[in-house]
């Protein structure tokens, strides 16, 4: 009993105050706001070179590429918790209700994101040409997710 006190005593003492509260609906939606902001990010870089606006550039080409494919072995199961829809948390989010009544929808989409990604890093090192459609066919999986899920305003 003395043994366990001291460690939950010790456990205590080295957590953050802050992560008490941690795992909380409007944490969860900000984390998965969090995640979807990288995906944006790295995308981001890939768009303007495939577009032009900046050089194409192999190494930072396959560096995004090698960045979402990372973000796509993450599994998002956790960041879709029950109770952090835009009618749960208004204001705080833009995920739909209907995400949580057809979960395996979502599930498709997320599924032809990550094939996207795929198909995308192995093409990514082999000049702008090769790296338009990719682009283009990875964008089109991130909006078709976005038309039935996603809110378009806060
Ligand atoms: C399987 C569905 C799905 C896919 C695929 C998807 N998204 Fe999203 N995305 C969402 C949902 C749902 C939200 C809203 C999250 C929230 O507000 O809680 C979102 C939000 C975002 C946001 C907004 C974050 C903010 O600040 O409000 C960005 C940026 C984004 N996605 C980029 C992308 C990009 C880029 C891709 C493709 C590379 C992509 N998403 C693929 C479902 C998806």
């Amino acid at each position: 009993m003395r043994k366990f006190m001291t460690a939950a005593l010790a456990t205590a003492m080295i957590l953050p105050a802050g992560l008490a509260v941690a795992g909380g609906p409007e944490d969860i939606a900000k984390a998965r706001i969090g995640y979807y902001r990288l995906l944006g990010l790295e995308m981001d870089g890939l768009a303007a070179m495939a577009k032009g606006e900046i050089d194409y550039d192999a190494e930072a080409a396959k560096g995004h590429a090698a960045n979402l494919s990372v973000l796509t072995q993450y599994s998002p199961k956790g960041l879709f918790a029950p109770g952090t829809s835009n009618a749960d948390l208004p204001g705080q989010t833009r995920a739909l209700p209907v995400i949580w009544e057809n979960m395996a929808a979502m599930g498709e989409k997320g599924a032809a994101f990550r094939s996207a990604v795929a198909e995308l890093a192995a093409v990514a090192g082999d000049g702008r040409e090769a790296l338009g459609p990719a682009v283009g066919k990875l964008g089109g999986t991130c909006k078709a997710c976005h038309d039935d899920f996603r809110a378009k305003d806060y």
